[in-house]
């Protein structure tokens, strides 16, 4: 069964808890992928825990060990090709990467970003839009392209931020939604669902849609 699914490589920072539910969707058969390997850009972190712990191999690609953005990406995409992955998806990788993945992964590459792009790109979406007073933000995953939280948007969901909140409470609700979206998505990818066309993307039901309508 894994041997026919879809190899991928998943790229963490950090805690790792969209990796984890990428996992808990592989344990139910339910990822349309085979994560191959988890990258982080740095040691010590939970996620490549969570990773060893699900049985899946893990490398780290230091960020400190190179000197432009442009050594690290080679590398990080060296060592997905090692594990002869067909896409790489960043879970709370808080790292740029250079154009040259895009030539090496084109359409190939999947972010979740914790607001409804375009608004509040970068690393500080949650606090933005509270500062900002929205009252609805979300989260969206997207092809990466070469400008940052920019790519074709593949799905969104909004949510509603409370008078009360906190940068936490937001991001808990947030991540809640984050952990049921980025698997649907990254099976869909695996089905081979998703077609780029400029900057959407259509799933493969959309078609069927347009001809029953
Ligand atoms: C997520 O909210 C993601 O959208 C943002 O960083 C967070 C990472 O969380 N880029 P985790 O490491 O998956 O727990």
């Amino acid at each position: 069964m894994t041997d026919s699914l879809l190899s991928i490589a998943v790229l963490i920072s950090g805690s790792g808890s969209n990796l984890q539910a990428l996992i808990d969707a592989s344990d139910r058969d339910e990822l349309g992928c085979a994560i191959s390997v988890v990258i982080s850009d740095r040691p010590d972190v939970f996620g490549l825990e969570r990773a060893a712990q699900a049985g899946i191999s893990t490398e780290v690609v230091d960020w400190s060990d190179h000197d432009s953005r442009a050594s690290f990406t080679s590398s990080v995409c060296d060592v997905a090709e090692r594990y002869d992955v067909r896409g790489l998806v960043l879970a709370g990788f808080m790292r740029i990467l250079s154009p040259g993945a895009m030539v090496r992964f084109p359409n190939a590459i999947i972010n979740v970003h914790p607001a409804l792009l375009p608004a509040f790109p970068g690393a500080r979406a949650v606090d933005l839009a509270l500062e900002y007073g929205a009252t609805l933000t979300g989260v969206t995953v997207h092809f990466v392209d070469e400008e940052v939280d920019h790519g074709p948007i593949i799905a969104q969901e909004s949510l509603p931020v409370y008078v009360g909140d906190d940068a936490v409470s937001l991001h808990a609700r947030i991540q809640k939604v984050e952990h049921r979206l980025l698997p649907e998505v990254v099976a869909a990818f695996g089905r081979g669902d998703l077609t780029v066309e400029g900057r959407r993307v259509r799933w493969r039901q959309d078609s069927t849609e347009e001809t029953d309508s």
